[in-house]
């Protein structure tokens, strides 16, 4: 018998393993070599992997149904030391590749595990939209900043388009006191601290636009003065720097007190304190007319995954619902939930190395891994298909 993988298996997945020319020998395994695979397999792996390849102890992968050409990569990897387990690494010293071909043909072969509370299958926990749950929670904020974050109320800022990292650090500093201004202080401090990055998120998606409030400065003086700005703030106003606020578009009187309260130390940062120390009255007018009537523009900021989202992306590679057709790609479908996560974790440390996976890992958030960890060790996992070759 024989593994049925079509030709097509995903040669464009094979880049940047060490494949060997013979990695498929595992998937074209006859019954011979499985029932022997199983003698190895009873010996040396049982204790910690299973009698049937469906293990009980925390942290040690199921192996049964796993994909054939994947375990034999793996328990290859393991004995070079290209991936770093003492435990793999010394129980597979000392057997010989025909040994590992076998193992893992016989792994493959078996029925997999199903999703079950041993292997930690949570149900799905309920899916909060950060966005939705930011809006919500900025509803006491829309009075003074505006529905969608774009100030009608000349010395209020608008939020819209301003990056989230800005807005979090801005409102944790009003929490803390560092950033002086009884009226927001009173306002966040009814904020749980959660909210705060969803509020955030919620704001930079927004889009954009100038504020609706008057401006007393000159803007071609202003646009000279700022020239002094471009470097941090942008051409026009348009911060490329999570840190750094943008200002076009921005309230100019909100503008003005802010560049004021730099200069006499009511807002405290040490290089906007030294830069507006030289600004006059009318130079801070001027520069506030200037961007107020900037062209704001729109984060490049996305809306965050949810794990269903993400997990469409991972099944490209691993297959529907984490039930892989290529023999070389392993099958993630009803595989223990801490051990997910614990391999997640070794991908984004570069513990564990594979260029594919530190790039996916890499963007994914703590939550992104716990989530996706709990959705895969859910799914149901469908077993390789076997079909019988004619006796060689
Ligand atoms: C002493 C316990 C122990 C024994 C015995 C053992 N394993 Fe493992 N095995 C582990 C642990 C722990 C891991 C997870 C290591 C890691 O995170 O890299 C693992 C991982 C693996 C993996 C990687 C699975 C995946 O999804 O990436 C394969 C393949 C494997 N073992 C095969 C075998 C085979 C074949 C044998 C017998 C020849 C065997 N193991 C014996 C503990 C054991
Ligand atoms: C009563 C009016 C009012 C309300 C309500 C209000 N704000 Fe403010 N907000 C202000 C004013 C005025 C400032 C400028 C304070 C200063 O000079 O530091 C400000 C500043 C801010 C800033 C700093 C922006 C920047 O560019 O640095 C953030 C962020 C902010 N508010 C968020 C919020 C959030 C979130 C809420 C709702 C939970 C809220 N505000 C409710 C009036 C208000
Ligand atoms: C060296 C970089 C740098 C330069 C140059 C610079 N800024 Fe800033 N600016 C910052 C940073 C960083 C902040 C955020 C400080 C904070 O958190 O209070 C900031 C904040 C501001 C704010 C507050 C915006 C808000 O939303 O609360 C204004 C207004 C401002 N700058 C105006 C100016 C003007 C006008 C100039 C030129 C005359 C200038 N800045 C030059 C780095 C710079
Ligand atoms: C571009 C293809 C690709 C995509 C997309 C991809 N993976 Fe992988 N994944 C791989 C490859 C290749 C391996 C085997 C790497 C190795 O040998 O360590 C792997 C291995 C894994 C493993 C280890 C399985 C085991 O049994 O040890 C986990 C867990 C995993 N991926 C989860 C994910 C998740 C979650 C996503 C989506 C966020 C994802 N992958 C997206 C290609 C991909």
């Amino acid at each position: 018998m024989s593994v049925g993988y079509g030709p097509s298996a995903a040669a464009q997945l094979a880049a940047g393993r060490p494949v060997a020319g013979d990695d498929l020998r595992a998937a074209y395994a006859n019954a011979a070599d499985v029932a022997e695979g199983k003698r190895v397999a009873d010996a040396s792996c049982a204790g910690c992997h299973g009698a049937n390849g469906i293990g009980s102890i925390k942290d040690v992968p199921h192996l049964a149904g796993q994909r054939p050409g994947y375990l034999y990569l793996e328990l290859r990897a393991y004995q070079s030391g290209a991936r770093g387990d003492s435990t793999m690494g010394a129980v597979v010293r000392n057997l010989n590749d025909n040994a590992l071909v076998k193992a893992a043909a016989y792994y493959a072969s078996l029925d997999p595990a199903q999703p079950s509370s041993t292997s930690g299958a949570r149900p799905a926990p309920p899916q909060v939209d950060p966005t939705q749950a930011g809006k919500a929670a900025a509803a006491a904020c829309s009075g003074c900043h505006g529905d969608a974050g774009i100030s009608k109320t000349p010395g209020t800022p608008s939020l819209a388009g301003l990056d989230p990292k800005y807005l979090v650090a801005a409102m944790k500093a009003y929490k803390s006191g560092q950033r002086k201004n009884d009226v927001m202080k009173s306002m966040i401090s009814t904020v749980a601290d959660a909210d705060l990055s969803n509020i955030a998120l919620y704001y930079a998606l927004q889009k954009p636009g100038v504020a609706q409030t008057p401006a007393a400065g000159e803007q071609a003086a202003g646009k000279a003065a700022a020239a002094a700005c471009a470097g941090c703030h942008g051409d026009k106003g348009v911060s490329g720097n999570p840190l750094i606020p943008s200002l076009a578009g921005q309230d100019a009187q909100y503008v003005a007190a802010a560049l004021r309260s730099y200069k006499d130390g009511a807002r405290s940062d040490e290089t906007m304190k030294g830069i507006a120390a030289s600004l006059g009255e009318g130079a801070v007018k001027n520069l506030a007319a200037f961007y107020v009537n900037q062209q704001p523009q729109p984060t490049n900021v996305r809306k965050p995954l949810s794990t269903v989202e993400w997990a469409q992306r991972c099944d490209r590679c691993h297959g529907v619902n984490g039930n892989s057709t290529d023999p070389r790609l392993p099958a993630l479908a009803a595989q223990r939930v801490e051990y997910l996560e614990k391999t997640l974790h070794a991908y984004r440390t570069g513990e564990r190395k594979s260029p594919q996976m530190a790039a996916m890992s890499e963007v994914l958030t703590e939550a992104d891994v716990e989530n996706l960890a709990a959705y895969y060790a859910r799914q149901k996992a469908r077993a390789v298909v076997y079909i019988a070759l004619p006796a060689k």
